[in-house]
């Protein structure tokens, strides 16, 4: 098996296997997992062919109110399952314009001949996607008319950020549209931000620095090719979500909750916050609990906090709790209608009755934890979303229902919420970061 790019063809049946799990309901990376099991059970295998199919799909999903819109036009009949999700992914290269646009033709033809469920359908994805080679540069623009598919969301997905953020709502729908930005955390136990810049510069990596520990590598790259990954003086760590733990203004010697805490991000840069910290790591999920653990041994979080890791549901604290906490984090699960641009799936997967369920499981996650915290301790509430009933209304929500639960500033900030919006903007001088994801955090001080 040779190290370079596996055979197109491959790849693209392996996104579209994928893409049809998708389509069903799953979310596309355990589709993509799911697809790749397949393919290794049947000896079809490359060592670089998970990423090409991966990068293929999330370059369909990107893509795919408009992929779905132009079938629409250009199939004289609706095709079948599989064959229209290997028409979904081969439109989303010629769209994507990542290949010669007669490769991508040729090799979707040969992966549907590889393929008993397309085999028969493989002049009809000729002719389709021939057909809309011809057709794109006027098709497009006419097609993307359409907000749903110039924004590529559903609908109501729209609506729900429109009333977000009526000004808004359309350039972050734009922005979420993009590939994300690699943005590390620098460990500053293990290594300076600037030092850190002067290595990737010396390495000749483009880089730049967008908040207090956070650096954008302006080219994708695998994180074990990222200097110093493996020894744990970076992360992986979105610019935002990087802002929570400092604002818990941790001492030596805390107890602190780490109440939803895979895949461990925080966990890790909570032990790298504060000396001898005692933290309970807690998840209801075990699979995603047990990529804690791969953080923690990366980054040497136990060289200076004693960290348990607990798979349990943070509303029943009589399975975890061994006593009163200094400091909770609460980053609870939420719509994540704030990083559409790491999981462009999300719109596509969600319901318009998943705001309020989401936003009912984490008042009942508020309700749970709060007690568990000591007189003056502090609680921070974050949730990677755009939408008010997750956020704003949320924490107002918790205020009124607890008269001992006082709002206290963010530092920095001055103000105890912030809502982040995505953002890709300049370099970062000081205060907020400038290139992010979207959050909302509130903090609470028992009184
Ligand atoms: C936003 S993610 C947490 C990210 C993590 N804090 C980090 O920085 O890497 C939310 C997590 O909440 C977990 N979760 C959802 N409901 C939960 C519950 N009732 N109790 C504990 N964890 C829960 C999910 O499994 C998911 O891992």
């Amino acid at each position: 098996m040779n190290g370079g790019a596996p055979p197109l063809a491959d790849a693209l049946r392996l996104a579209a296997a994928a893409w049809r799990a998708f389509r069903a309901g799953t979310s596309l990376d355990a589709a993509l997992d799911q697809a790749q099991g397949g393919f290794v059970a049947i000896g079809t295998s490359h060592p670089r062919l998970a990423a090409a199919a991966k990068d293929i799909a999330y370059t369909a999903v990107r893509h795919l109110a408009l992929i779905e819109a132009l079938l629409h036009k250009l199939a004289h009949r609706a095709p079948e399952p599989a064959a229209a999700a290997l028409l979904a992914v081969a439109l989303g290269q010629l769209l994507a314009e990542r290949h010669a646009a007669y490769a991508v033709v040729d090799q979707a033809v040969q992966a549907a001949k590889a393929d008993a469920a397309t085999r028969a359908a493989s002049g009809f994805v000729n002719a389709v996607l021939r057909n809309a080679l011809r057709r794109l540069p006027a098709l497009r623009p006419e097609l993307e008319r359409e907000p749903a598919v110039a924004l590529n969301a559903p609908r109501w997905w729209i609506d729900e950020v429109r009333r977000a953020e009526p000004a808004r709502f359309a350039a972050i729908l734009q922005l979420q549209r993009q590939p994300p930005p690699l943005v590390l955390r620098v460990n500053v136990r293990r290594a300076g931000v600037e030092a850190y810049l002067q290595r990737l510069r010396l390495e000749g990596i483009a880089a730049t620095r967008v908040g207090p520990t956070a650096v954008w590598l302006h080219e994708p790259r695998p994180v074990h090719d990222i200097p110093g990954f493996d020894a744990g003086e970076v992360s992986v760590q979105d610019a935002g979500a990087q802002l929570a733990v400092p604002w818990l203004e941790l001492d030596p010697g805390m107890r602190v909750l780490d109440a939803c805490a895979a895949p461990g991000g925080k966990t890790a840069q909570l032990a790298e916050a504060a000396d001898r910290l005692t933290i309970d790591a807690v998840d209801v999920d075990a699979a995603r609990a047990a990529r804690i653990e791969d953080n923690l041994g990366r980054t040497g979080a136990r060289e200076h906090a004693s960290i348990r890791v607990c798979v349990a549901d943070a509303a029943a604290p009589q399975r975890y709790a061994s006593g009163r906490y200094d400091r909770i984090l609460l980053d609870a699960p939420c719509t994540a209608s704030g990083i559409v641009r790491r999981h462009p799936d999300i719109p596509w997967l969600r319901r318009p009755a998943d705001v309020a369920q989401l936003a009912t499981a984490q008042a009942r996650l508020l309700e749970a934890l709060w007690p568990l915290l000591r007189p003056a301790g502090r609680l921070l509430y974050v949730v990677c979303s755009l939408f008010a009933e997750e956020g704003p209304q949320q924490a107002e929500a918790f205020a009124r229902r607890h008269a001992d639960a006082r709002p206290v500033p963010l530092a920095g900030v001055g103000k105890p919420q912030l809502r982040l919006l995505p953002a890709q903007g300049d370099a970062w001088r000081q205060g907020l970061p400038t290139v992010h994801d979207g959050f909302f955090f509130a903090m609470f001080e028992k009184t």
